[in-house]
């Protein structure tokens, strides 16, 4: 786990029309991030530099997009459709979006590069990560689209969703936030009910633990791909807190 008592500086600074934003770690060492046309973060594989017991202060997202609008992160974003749509649609939201796979995060960039209002970051990061830099509180909505269902038993433990990672989000959640998961996978979505159940901080949003359709809801490339083929599950998470308010 993140000890965030450490010292990690994270700095910005423009350079030959670039701009670039630095974090270093108390050790020195530095990890290094480069924001392109101000669009993305551009990490090294620096997941396999982060060694258990590594520690760094939480991100400011106001001084990373320079004002205080809704915060929206994706996680996984693949090919980018979802993310562009919602950011090019909405300039008056923020959005951060994860992708590990270094292929299809640069075709993510070059589309979000075409309908960014500067409301869009990228980062190709685990975004097991930095969810846990984000400050507490400050996130408006979390989607999980199609998370890798990791099929075979033995992997299954690879899976994103697992409880600890809900209540992490729920954490970072804002009071009226919410947490939006689809999967077309059963017994991924047999999981997501039962780790979703037992996130103490979590209730669901919707009439039931999940529904199969959400009207006007974004069809990314996976979606089209399995809704053909079978069912999809939606899921929509609240703070418990919420009971009765909303
Ligand atoms: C099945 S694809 C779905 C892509 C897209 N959301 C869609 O619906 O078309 C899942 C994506 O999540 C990415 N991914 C998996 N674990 C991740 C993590 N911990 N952080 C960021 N991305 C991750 C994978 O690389 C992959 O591109």
């Amino acid at each position: 786990m993140i000890d965030n008592n450490e010292e990690l500086i994270y700095r910005s600074y423009r350079q030959g029309g670039k701009r670039y934003e630095h974090a270093v770690k108390a050790d020195g060492r530095e990890l290094r991030f480069e924001f392109e046309d101000g669009l993305y973060m551009l990490a090294n594989p620096l997941w396999a530099q982060l060694e258990p017991g590594a520690s760094f202060q939480p991100i400011n997202p106001e001084a990373i997009f320079g004002n205080a609008n809704p915060l929206f992160v994706e996680i996984g974003i693949g090919n980018g459709e979802f993310i562009a749509h919602h950011a090019g649609n909405e300039p008056q939201q923020n959005w951060v979006g994860f992708e590990v796979f270094h292929k299809i995060f640069h075709k993510a960039v070059a589309r979000c590069h075409k309908v960014s209002h500067g409301n869009i970051r990228l980062m190709q990061f685990d975004a097991e990560l930095f969810v846990r830099l984000l400050p507490d509180k400050s996130v408006s909505g979390f989607y999980v689209n199609f998370p890798d269902p990791w099929p075979k038993s033995k992997h299954t433990k690879r899976r994103l969703l697992k409880t600890w990672f809900m209540e992490l989000m729920s954490q970072k959640l804002r009071d009226d936030g919410l947490i939006t998961v689809a999967t077309d996978h059963d017994d991924y979505a047999r999981e997501i009910t039962e780790n979703f159940a037992a996130a103490q901080s979590l209730e669901s949003a919707l009439a039931a633990p999940f529904v199969n359709e959400i009207g006007d809801y974004y069809q990314t490339k996976y979606y089209r791909k399995f809704a053909a083929q079978g069912t999809v599950y939606f899921y929509q998470m609240r703070k418990k807190s919420l009971r009765g308010s909303a």
